[in-house]
């Protein structure tokens, strides 16, 4: 059993928060240890608590088209979300809930060491990049953090519900490729 393992193992029996009381399955986050590049959402959806892997459903769906246009996939990324269990009704995660689980996300960092951390919307952002971050005006935009690159995107439910955004999620993903190939990630 690797550390991530032991990690996933003390996650699946947290009870921290009340969303302990209403989830199906914890959802830890899936890729391989040590990854260059990390994507990270806001909490599970329905399909995700029944599943128990991150982004399965329509919005997962649409994750996985948007990671085959820059050359990413399931087995070259991870991705993992801000709460590692559903809020009722797909609401946002709450501060505390937020709060209670971060913990787990920074470990996961710690073990993944990562060059690049992609947040998935608005909620990712917030936590991870700066707490009044403005998604519609800086996606896209990059950040240096703790060692590694920082930047956000649309979120694919986001992207779902409004095309319009879909242009700007494109050139958003092209400049992901290019900083990910600076890198030497790709
Ligand atoms: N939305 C998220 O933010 N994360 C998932 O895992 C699924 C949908």
């Amino acid at each position: 059993m690797d550390n991530m393992d032991a990690l996933r193992e003390q996650c699946f029996s947290c009870q921290s928060c009340p969303l302990a009381a209403t989830r199906t399955k914890v959802v830890f986050g899936v890729g391989p240890v040590p990854s260059d590049i990390v994507f990270v959402g806001e909490g599970p959806g329905q399909q995700e608590d029944l599943s128990g892997e991150p982004f399965v459903g329509a919005a997962g769906k649409l994750l996985d088209d948007m990671l085959s246009i820059i050359d990413l996939g399931r087995h070259n990324c991870y991705i993992c979300n801000i709460v590692k269990c559903r809020p009722p009704q797909n609401r946002d995660p709450k501060p505390e809930e937020q709060d209670a689980c971060i913990g787990y996300l920074y470990e996961q960092l710690k073990l993944l060491q990562p060059k690049i951390v992609v947040c998935l919307g608005r909620i990712a952002a917030m936590r991870l990049i700066r707490p009044d971050f403005r998604i519609t005006r800086e996606h896209g935009q990059w950040t240096q953090k703790d060692g590694s690159w920082y930047s956000a995107i649309y979120h694919p439910s986001a992207l779902l519900r409004d095309t319009a955004k879909r242009p700007d999620a494109f050139s958003d993903l092209l400049l992901l490729r290019k900083k990910a190939r600076e890198l030497g990630c790709l």
